[in-house]
């Protein structure tokens, strides 16, 4: 941080109209993004430092320009059709107040019934509609006012004062209606239909309603558009490249760049009026890094063209361990030096490449891409967008290892793309799960030919300005891949990104293996393979696909149940194949945690990561999937309702598998073992251990070795056949003899008692945040009860209220908004959420033969 002080800022204009007005320009090469080496960069000059001294300091805060407030209170809700709702004078008093996110589904009873089925996750859809009635912002006459919605699902129908505004099919999408010409001084009333009524529709659950953040925005007429701001950024550096030093970067050897393009609304208005933009750069303290002070006789966009780029020696680059993020503050100042809009946009600096041998760098240095796919939903939350809840999965995903995710198969809320630059994750950002051919009879086949292209723009103006995003998505299993309509369209979606941002690669995730009856990958339009699955064929890629770069883009669909375990000898495919009706699997619809279990068209974790690690043209893999999700309970019937397929499980209780990745992924000392000591006298059990940054595992029962392993070949795991005693197992890792990590499981008695822990015990009065409390049902001496499902009763207390419960149990048919849960091998989880007041939230938890247990969770202003 220090050296920032001493940054020698240096401001580069390159070719361009509004710097040849103001600055002599100093040319760099054409492709300066990719200037190779140190010798070819850019220099300081005295003309720009007489540039320099133009550039202000005046406004270290944001100004009133423009406004974006939130537009989630005092919503009226009521499901069912109520088309007259769209009239002002429609008398909404009955209707329920609720505040916005809000997801109707997740608040449903299951019932094999619900049109959406076990696949859709087996709760209600149906149609719906918000109501609410708001004052005008402050001189809407002479501003412009605009009313974004974040995402909702989906066929959304908005009306303001009656007057209709549009209609917007995907319910993955953000956007927009600029709403002042509707406006009336006094009470306005805005309406939103929603109808997600045509089921079977995505093949996960999809939640309903308004489920992401709705925002009012209120600019001057002359703005900076919607989006319009975009950040290219990155830097050159003498060691870049795939150096021979394993590429660290040389600090005293980088310079970044910025290279801001903005749009206008309004521009041409009033073509007398002068305006200056000034560009600054502000590091993470707030502190201007660089400025750049431009006069414009007439605003004019500049997207498409690098017309103007500050440059700063020694940058902080964003990485996955370091992800550091810069400021960029867009004015528009009027000759009367008034500001008339600013809009700040954060971005990081960094660069990476796909090599079709080395795979995946980041900033020059190789990294495999350790990623994991994850759909929209937040559990028992639903598809409702909580950040907190968005951030503890990241936190729980980043302390396995994970270091990138999928966004499977859609945009996602723009807070969780935000939560991923400030966490340090690389994404790989999805635009759709079908196109025109379908994949459920509803799906979003409907909408592709006349939405396809406002919807991938939209998503590619919303997040381009993320770091966190390395690669475009453009589709995932599309079904044109099999014929050759898949070539056209590929190009036309291609080139639709592309238009818009050509500093990431476009992807799709791809299932036809064979090149010549593959029609997407025939387009020849993609920058990079993603293969779906296939694990076998990643060895022999390079030889099948010469100089084609791959990446993995999803692997794996292991099935697993938290706590529960089959004998481990066999693997089994979950179903067999394609044809043969599923009839195998267990009578309490689980599936064995001991990674033996998936689906036939995938692997077990172990199978596929070992094949992953082992070549590096294999940049990364994303396995399906980092959680259990809604919907898609594959292979079981109802009432399974609920995704297998997750290394953590819908509560967010890791499986075991997870300690298999956190031993490969992580550098920090691990030593798992499984499965719990609980079994009949006599019988044989695998106990598996896994382990890293150690050489051997010895297993004690009962203070008696039972020999120490070690992982031979590409082993993940060690094993030992025990017959099963009560007692203690315990297992020492040890490196050179010496003891690295202890690990101990031991017979429980009864259920005794119940424990509470929280995630965090002192949280935000903001009415959001949320505290994640673990109740585990305990015996007498304390340790964890391995097959405890007592039914737990909650209360709560003071400022806070129950956001949800879970146990992480796939087809579990008790409902996720309830003050009663059973634990499920031994644990249930409650969700509380802060109200806007300051004080505690106690929560106590009883249940019929225990101890019952109470915790106090702070709340602050
Ligand atoms: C893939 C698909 C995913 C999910 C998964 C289950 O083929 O892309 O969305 O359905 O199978 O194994």
């Amino acid at each position: 941080m220090k050296r920032l002080h001493n940054f020698k800022v240096v401001i580069f204009l390159t070719l361009g109209l509004w710097a040849s007005r103001h600055c002599e320009a100093k040319l760099l090469p054409k492709h300066w993004e990719s200037i190779p080496n140190a010798k070819e960069r850019p220099t300081h000059s005295s003309k720009i430092a007489s540039c320099l001294a133009m550039t202000t300091n005046r406004d270290k805060t944001a100004p009133e320009s423009r406004t974006r407030t939130s537009f989630n209170k005092d919503w009226k809700f009521f499901l069912g059709d109520e088309p007259n709702a769209k009239l002002p004078s429609y008398n909404d008093s009955k209707w329920r107040k609720l505040t916005l996110p809000h997801d109707w589904s997740i608040e449903g009873k299951f019932d094999e019934k619900n049109p959406a089925k076990s696949e859709g996750g087996g709760l209600p859809t149906g149609t719906a509609w918000y109501r609410k009635g708001f004052i005008a912002p402050a001189n809407f006459k002479d501003r412009l006012i605009t009313v974004e919605f974040d995402g909702v699902y989906k066929n959304s129908e908005v009306w303001v004062n009656g007057e209709y505004l549009g209609k917007r099919p995907y319910g993955y999408s953000s956007f927009s209606y600029e709403i002042s010409k509707f406006l009336k001084s006094g009470k306005n009333m805005i309406a939103v239909k929603v109808d997600n009524s045509a089921q079977p529709d995505s093949r996960w659950y999809s939640g309903s309603g308004i489920y992401r953040n709705v925002w009012l925005t209120s600019t001057a007429k002359v703005a900076i558009k919607e989006h319009g701001v975009f950040v290219k950024a990155g830097f050159v550096s003498g060691d870049f490249g795939e150096s021979t030093d394993g590429g660290n970067l040389k600090p005293g050897q980088a310079v970044g760049f910025v290279a801001p393009q903005v749009s206008f609304i309004n521009k041409s208005v009033d073509k007398t009026k002068k305006y200056k933009i000034e560009f600054s750069v502000l590091n993470k303290e707030g502190k201007h890094v660089a400025n750049y002070l431009i006069a414009a006789d007439v605003l004019e966009d500049n997207t498409g063209k690098n017309v103007s780029s500050l440059l700063i020696s020694q940058p902080e680059i964003w990485s996955v361990e370091r992800p550091y993020l810069y400021t960029l503050l867009v004015k528009i100042i009027d000759s009367e030096n008034k500001i008339i809009d600013a809009q700040s946009t954060t971005f990081g600096i960094r660069r990476f490449n796909f090599d079709a041998i080395k795979g995946f760098s980041l900033n020059g240095k190789p990294m495999k891409i350790l990623g994991v796919c994850l759909h929209h939903d937040l559990g028992a939350l639903g598809a409702a967008v909580n950040v907190r809840a968005m951030e503890r999965q990241l936190e729980i995903m980043k302390k396995m290892g994970v270091n990138a995710i999928r966004t499977a198969h859609n945009p996602p809320a723009p807070e969780f793309l935000d939560l991923c630059d400030k966490m340090g994750f690389l994404v790989m950002d999805e635009a759709f799960d079908m196109w025109a051919k379908k994949k459920t009879k509803n799906d979003y086949h409907l909408n592709f030919s006349e939405w396809h292209k406002a919807d991938l723009e939209d998503m590619v103006k919303r997040d381009r300005n993320h770091p966190s995003i390395i690669l475009w998505s453009i589709g995932n299993e599309i079904r044109e891949q099999f014929d050759s309509t898949g070539i056209a369209i590929t190009k036309e979606l291609v080139k639709i990104v592309k238009n818009l941002d050509n500093t990431r690669p476009v992807i799709s995730a791809l299932t036809e293996t064979k090149a010549e009856k593959n029609f997407i990958y025939q387009a020849n339009a993609l920058d990079i393979y993603g293969l779906n699955y296939n694990h076998k064929l990643y060895k022999d890629f390079p030889k099948n696909y010469p100089g084609v770069k791959f990446l993995a883009t999803e692997t794996t669909s292991a099935l697993e149940t938290r706590g529960f375990y089959d004998t481990a000898d066999t693997i089994r495919r979950w179903p067999k194949d394609g044809k043969t009706k599923f009839t195998a699997g267990n009578k309490e619809w689980s599936a064995s945690a001991y990674d033996n279990v998936s689906a036939y068209w995938g692997s077990t974790h172990e199978e596929t990561w070992k094949e992953a690690k082992k070549y590096d043209h294999v940049s990364g893999l994303f396995v399906w999937t980092g959680f259990d999700y809604l919907g898609e309970p594959l292979p079981y019937p109802w009432p399974a309702r609920s995704s297998y397929f997750g290394i953590v499980d819908l509560a967010g209780f890791p499986k075991d598998s997870y300690y298999m990745y956190q031993s490969e992924w992580t550098n920090k000392p691990v030593l798992h073992i499984l499965p719990h000591w609980n079994w009949e006298k006599g019988k044989s059990v695998e106990i598996w251990a896994y382990y890293n940054k150690a050489d051997e595992v010895e297993l004690y029962l009962n203070g008696k070795s039972l020999g120490k392993k070690s992982k031979q070949g590409d082993d993940l795991h060690v094993l030992w056949n025990v017959n099963f005693e009560p007692g203690t197992l315990k297992a020492i890792s040890r490196k050179n003899g010496k003891e690295v990590l202890v690990r101990e499981v031991k017979t429980a008695g009864a259920p005794a008692k119940i424990e509470l822990i929280a995630d965090r015990k002192n949280i935000k009065a903001d009415g959001k945040d949320l505290s994640f409390i673990t109740v585990r049902i305990l015996d007498a001496a304390g340790n964890v009860v391995p097959n405890a499902d007592n039914l737990v009763d909650f209360k709560v207390e003071g400022n806070g209220f129950i956001a949800g419960v879970d146990n992480g149990f796939q087809a579990s048919l008790e409902p996720f908004k309830a003050n009663y849960r059973k634990a499920f091998h031994g644990l249930c989880l409650a969700i509380l959420q802060s109200t806007e007041k300051a004080g505690t939230i106690k929560l106590r938890a009883t249940s019929a033969g225990l101890s019952p247990s109470s915790i106090i969770i702070k709340t602050r202003k």
